[in-house]
């Protein structure tokens, strides 16, 4: 029998083009979105209610979750947004309703499901974080933050999980084309003006990291080939460049950090 797999942030971007791929193969694909009501009767998969930083909708989803299917298979925490903007100019509110969504919404909802996974004694959740979780590039600290975040929390849980036969798994993209930079969030009410060069070119470098995006289906690959997986790895870098990037911070960081400085300075 196929697997269920719930995913949330289904509504775009990677979640809808994986929940779209794993219906088409016979998955059984529950998909979420803040507001499923848009999407009626347009996509060809189950999508329910779901604000992953509010926990009343979380439990609401939850109980509705189980009367719609008795068996649950995957959790593939996707949701999320990005804060972008230089540090010291970020409204701390905005970093804290980052962590919100990006870590505090993945954390919560992993734990309303656990008691499930933990009684069938079988489980898989995969974390779309992103390479920011391993790396830190300027103009995006609130972001990068929380996928550290979110990469932290999952690298020890994954410990605690593995005698319930619960697999753990992270998937770290470069950019990739979606709608995360349209519906990213950015403070503009509090410049400062020894920063305006700067940010000129390092608002530059980030929009040519988006401007240069690869196809986002090397994503819903990495995380179709996850599920069929008997023993997947923890951390799933996916994008051309990951090697290089991992290996350049890891082995030469002088090279790695030099190539950071010049990316911004050079940006136009
Ligand atoms: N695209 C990239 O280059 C890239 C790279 C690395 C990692 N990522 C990560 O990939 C994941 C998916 O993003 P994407 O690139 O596919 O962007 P996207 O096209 O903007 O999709 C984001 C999805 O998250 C949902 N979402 C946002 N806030 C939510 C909340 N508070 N509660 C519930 N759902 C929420 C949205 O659903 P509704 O608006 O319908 O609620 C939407 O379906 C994110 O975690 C992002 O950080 C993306």
């Amino acid at each position: 029998m196929k697997k269920t797999v719930l995913i949330t942030g289904a509504s775009s971007g990677f979640g809808l083009m994986l929940a779209n791929n794993l219906h088409q193969q016979g998955f059984n694909v529950i998909g979420t979105s803040r507001t499923p009501e848009k999407y009626k009767g347009k996509l060809p998969f189950k999508l329910l209610a779901l604000d992953v930083s509010d926990d009343s909708s979380i439990k609401y989803f939850t109980e509705k979750l189980f009367q719609h299917t008795k068996q649950l298979d995957v959790l593939v925490n996707n949701a999320g947004y990005m804060v972008t903007g230089i540090a010291e100019e970020t409204p701390v509110e905005l970093g804290r309703q980052q962590f919100e969504t990006n870590f505090w919404g993945t954390v919560k909802v992993t734990n309303a499901l656990l008691p499930y996974f933990r009684r069938q004694k079988q489980g898989q959740i995969i974390t779309v974080s992103s390479i920011v979780g391993l790396i830190g590039p300027p103009n995006l600290s609130y972001y990068t933050a929380s996928k550290h975040a979110v990469q932290g929390y999952f690298k020890a849980l994954r410990f605690e999980l593995d005698q319930f036969n619960i697999k753990v798994n992270m998937v770290e993209p470069v950019w990739f084309k979606t709608n995360l930079g349209h519906n990213a969030v950015s403070a503009t009410n509090n410049k400062i003006s020894d920063y305006d060069a700067y940010r000129k070119k390092v608002d530059a470098a980030t929009q040519k990291g988006m401007d240069d995006a690869e196809e986002p289906d090397a994503v819903v690959k990495a995380i179709g080939k996850l599920i069929e997986h008997k023993k997947p790895k923890f951390s799933n870098p996916v994008g051309k460049m990951t090697g290089m990037i991992l290996f350049l911070q890891n082995y030469a960081p002088k090279i790695f950090e030099g190539s950071i400085l010049k990316s911004v300075q050079s940006a136009k």
